[in-house]
């Protein structure tokens, strides 16, 4: 299939209703963010289980502090782009049941997408690694410990060896159960648990679309595999839309 017989199919199994957006870090790139596997993605440079991890936290702290500064640091002028818009217009229209991101970035959000599932967390609140207490982000990017008991502050993200929340995973395994059509944005599908929900939605009946510039797992099961830019795609699609 053609970039347009790909978009214009999209558009169709769209206008049908009954979607769910299932998002990564490519989603993010067109607003300025890197994603992680990418050749000059953030682990080309980084090791995740020295950096992004419990352990990391509780033995690397410093450098665990530096690598999440960087991310917490989402400058203001890093803003949704014409892919998160699309999706925000395509929920209000109500043809999206519900958003299931690995992002931590709120960008959907931002643009105005309502039911939105962050399976990895968010950046923030910021709260006490030992006793719960929330924190300030200001404190946290100062390095400070917490002002109840002296421990490490961190971010709301799911670190590596920890549970995902359990109210995501139960909302992602419901939209995943139920929708007519599971459209993947900008994910290698590398990452478990996450990557079972495109091939649960796949089991259950629904129509599987991947967009994502490299080829990811499963392409071979999608009815629309698209190795396309996804801000372009999506754009070609909502002009098929009508
Ligand atoms: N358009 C289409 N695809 C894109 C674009 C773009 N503009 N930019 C990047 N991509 C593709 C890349 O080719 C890559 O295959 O998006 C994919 C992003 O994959 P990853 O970097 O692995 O990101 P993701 O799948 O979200 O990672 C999952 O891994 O490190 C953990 O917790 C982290 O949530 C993250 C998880």
């Amino acid at each position: 299939m053609s970039f347009d017989d790909k978009a214009r199919e999209v558009a169709s199994l769209v206008r049908a209703g009954g979607v769910v957006i299932f998002s990564g870090a490519g989603l993010s790139t067109e607003s300025g963010l890197l994603d992680f596997r990418s050749k000059d993605g953030i682990w080309a440079h980084a090791d995740p289980t020295r950096l992004a991890s419990v352990g990391a936290l509780e033995n690397n702290y410093d450098e665990f502090l530096e690598f999440y500064k960087a991310r917490l640091f989402v400058p203001d002028e890093v803003l949704p782009n014409v892919g998160h818009k699309i999706i925000a217009g395509w929920e209000k229209r109500g043809y999206v049941d519900g958003v299931i991101t690995q992002n931590v970035d709120r960008l959907h959000q931002r643009a105005g997408s309502e039911k939105v599932w962050e399976l990895h967390g968010s950046l923030e609140p910021v709260y006490c690694h030992s006793c719960g207490k929330m924190g300030e982000r200001g404190d946290f990017l100062a390095g400070k410990p917490c002002s109840a008991c002296g421990g490490h502050l961190r971010p709301s993200v799911v670190l590596f060896g920890e549970m995902l929340p359990q109210n995501a995973l139960e909302a992602a395994d419901e939209l995943s159960d139920n929708c007519r059509t599971f459209i993947v944005l900008g994910s290698s599908l590398v990452v478990s648990p996450a990557n079972y929900f495109p091939r649960q939605a796949k089991m259950r009946g629904a129509k599987l679309v991947i967009v994502n510039r490299e080829p990811t797992p499963l392409d071979g099961i999608a009815d629309v595999a698209a190795h396309e830019g996804i801000g372009e795609f999506l754009s070609a699609a909502e002009r098929y839309m009508g």
